[in-house]
């Protein structure tokens, strides 16, 4: 099966604050705009300097990444075409859905990527060999 995903399909989306003199509160829960309901939640922090993340696709995972903390580069890619996102907000979340190649770099000082998952953790679900994701997304036989 080729999964035609592309980069456009990956959305920047603001995310419910609630703010106030106190300090700011960030909602995201099952049922309200995401198009996936969340089973499972990690964070990457204590990344060192220099350090790059990522470099996979997923077949069928769908995931919101939020700089929950600090910031870095999202660089998505579909095989055809690449984009730069620069998280920087806990307020703002990119969604990437399956078939897109993801490396995450740049991060700054004691950042934390926070990520909700469409799936429990599943090796096989995974692409991390770039020649491999051409191949699934129909590219190169
Ligand atoms: P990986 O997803 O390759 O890290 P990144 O893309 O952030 O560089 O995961 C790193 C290791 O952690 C790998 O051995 C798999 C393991 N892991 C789990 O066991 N469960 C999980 O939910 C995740 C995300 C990773």
């Amino acid at each position: 099966m080729i999964i035609t995903t592309n980069i456009e399909s990956c959305k920047l989306l603001e995310l419910k604050k609630i703010h106030n003199r106190a300090g700011n509160i960030t909602i995201i829960q099952n049922g309200d705009f995401l198009p996936f309901n969340v089973k499972r939640v990690y964070y990457l922090y204590d990344v060192p300097g220099g350090s790059e993340r990522g470099g996979h696709a997923h077949k069928n995972l769908f995931q919101l990444i939020v700089a929950a903390s600090g910031s870095f580069d999202v660089i998505i890619d579909d095989g055809n075409n690449k984009k730069t996102i620069s998280l920087n907000r806990p307020y703002y979340g990119l969604l990437i859905v399956p078939g897109i190649w993801r490396e995450i770099v740049n991060f700054s000082s004691g950042a934390i990527c926070l990520v909700l998952a469409s799936e429990k953790y599943y090796e096989k679900d995974y692409i991390r060999n770039y020649s491999n994701f051409k191949i699934f997304k129909g590219l190169i036989c």
